[in-house]
């Protein structure tokens, strides 16, 4: 099959059934550089939840019995669906988004890479036969789907979001039922019409863009159909997805907030670390859980990094993501906007310096915000205690090993965590000290197919990625056979 262009693309109905469904109601999905809109989406109700629930029920006899080999066939020739049309899902994704078309590829290739990763698990989603403690008996472990998944995911990482959650969840013999975010539904949309066209079966994957998440997202964690629910998404919600969850005992995975953690180290090689926070905190636009948010300099480094930190943000290229050349994107709304410019102003308020940035560049639209650097937070500030979700750098100080891991703890949520030194023993001391799920030691970038993904205390609970990813839709049963001695 040819590859197809954007337009050919876009689907804007619900996906139920194996087929699109439309609605009365429809919502509009916007470009944020420029405020135009680019789709009318449908917009599903609890009626029709109950719809796309009961057709993910109808496809599970058949596809849990598939063999594992045959649902990894069909998982990879959805990969390759998904690299052949790499360019128009990339344009999808930059004009509902806001991130530059490379940065988009770059994000499908990643989306691609969990489902490539969990057809390879599909095949090795092995149990075991325990060994003989009583001679009359032999004990079988089997490993077997959970049954209908739901999954609710968000607006920052439309393609790897829901393809780290369908590809586990098909690949254990589950199917499945997403709520894709309201500001970005269209990204899912084509890889629902991707994987009907490499001959998903109908009903395996069902997708309900909508703008009632509340009613949808309840309808989905309270039915006692859906036996497994995993959301990205804010700490907020996550807890009340928890309770819901909590009616009819249903397995759970939560990807919830972060507050990350930058340390650097007296020993760190400051222009290595600025290089690595750059990655880590402007990758799309710092609108990711995983973002460095506390960017904690020992004193003795602090005006070193503090210059070599604001020339490479001062070279960031700000414009629309189909710009050649821009290495920024818009924010996603005036609220996301807001938020940034009011935790900048208050830090300044507060005694921060701002070094570069600072405000919006109107010049460019509304929703483009200067990359900025703000040196002398302080652990009381705002800025310091909240998930910026911008691009903004937020510097302090330390003197002491100890006091840079009691500040990187000190806080309620547990996801991502960096640092940068050169000292061995320093490097597994840290590693181990720091409360969090996952630890950068002198890099920026810790996502990959098969890293194990998630948060410890308030960023959530599960895994996700990895071979620890497909055990969250597998149950374990235990086969004991009597009667043999
Ligand atoms: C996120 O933290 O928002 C997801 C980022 C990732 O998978 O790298």
């Amino acid at each position: 099959m040819s590859a197809h262009s954007m337009s050919s693309l876009t689907k804007t109905d619900c996906f139920i059934e194996g087929h699109w469904v439309p609605t009365e109601a429809r919502f509009t999905v916007t470009n944020p550089a420029t405020g135009d809109v680019i789709a009318e989406v449908a917009d599903a109700d609890e009626d029709l939840t109950q719809r796309a629930i009961n057709s993910a029920e109808d496809a599970l006899h058949s596809w849990s019995r598939k063999s594992a080999r045959e649902r990894a066939e069909l998982l990879r020739k959805w990969y390759n669906s998904m690299i052949d049309n790499k360019q128009a899902l990339a344009e999808l994704m930059s004009a509902e988004q806001g991130k530059p078309v490379p940065e988009a590829a770059g994000e499908v290739e990643y989306g691609a890479s969990f489902v490539d990763w969990f057809a390879g698990e599909a095949e090795r989603m092995d149990g075991d036969i325990l060994p003989v403690v009583d001679n009359s008996k032999r004990v079988l472990v089997m490993k077997q789907p959970v049954g209908v998944c739901a999954a609710i995911t968000p607006w920052n990482f439309p393609n790897a979001m829901i393809t780290r959650k369908i590809a586990p969840a098909l690949a254990a013999g589950c199917t499945i039922v997403v709520k894709p975010p309201q500001l970005t539904p269209l990204s899912s949309l084509a890889l629902a019409q991707l994987a009907s066209e490499v001959g998903i079966p109908d009903g395996v994957i069902n997708l309900i863009p909508t703008t009632d998440a509340k009613t949808v997202g309840k309808t989905l964690a309270t039915s006692d159909k859906v036996r497994k629910l995993s959301f990205t998404g804010s700490t907020g919600v996550g807890k009340v997805l928890m309770q819901q969850c909590s009616e009819n005992v249903k397995k759970i995975s939560l990807e919830l907030g972060g507050n990350a953690p930058f340390i650097v180290f007296d020993d760190a090689d400051v222009d290595s670390a600025a290089e690595q926070l750059m990655a880590c905190k402007f990758r799309n636009g710092g609108q990711t859980c995983i973002a460095a948010n506390r960017i904690l300099v020992h004193e003795s480094l602090k005006d070193d990094f503090v210059n070599a930190i604001t020339q490479k943000v001062k070279a960031l290229r700000v414009g629309p993501g189909d710009k050649e050349g821009v290495d920024l994107g818009p924010l996603i709304d005036t609220d996301a906007v807001d938020k940034v410019q009011r935790l900048v102003l208050a830090a300044k308020s507060d005694g921060a310096t701002i070094e570069t940035g600072g405000h919006v560049l109107s010049d460019l639209g509304d929703l483009f915000y200067a990359p900025t650097v703000v040196s002398g937070v302080t652990e009381d500030m705002e800025i310091n205690n909240e998930e910026i979700f911008g691009p903004v750098v937020a510097i302090s100080t330390f003197e002491t090993e100890e006091e840079a891991i009691e500040k990187a703890n000190n806080t309620p949520f547990g996801l991502a965590s960096y640092f940068a030194a050169k000292d061995t023993a320093r490097i597994f001391r840290v590693s181990e000290a720091l409360e969090y799920g996952m630890v950068g030691v002198n890099t920026g970038g810790i996502s990959h197919a098969y890293n194990p993904f998630g948060g410890i205390k308030e960023s959530g609970v599960g895994r996700e990625g990895s071979k620890y990813g497909l055990d969250e839709y597998l149950e374990i049963k235990t086969i004991t056979l009597g009667g043999l001695g």
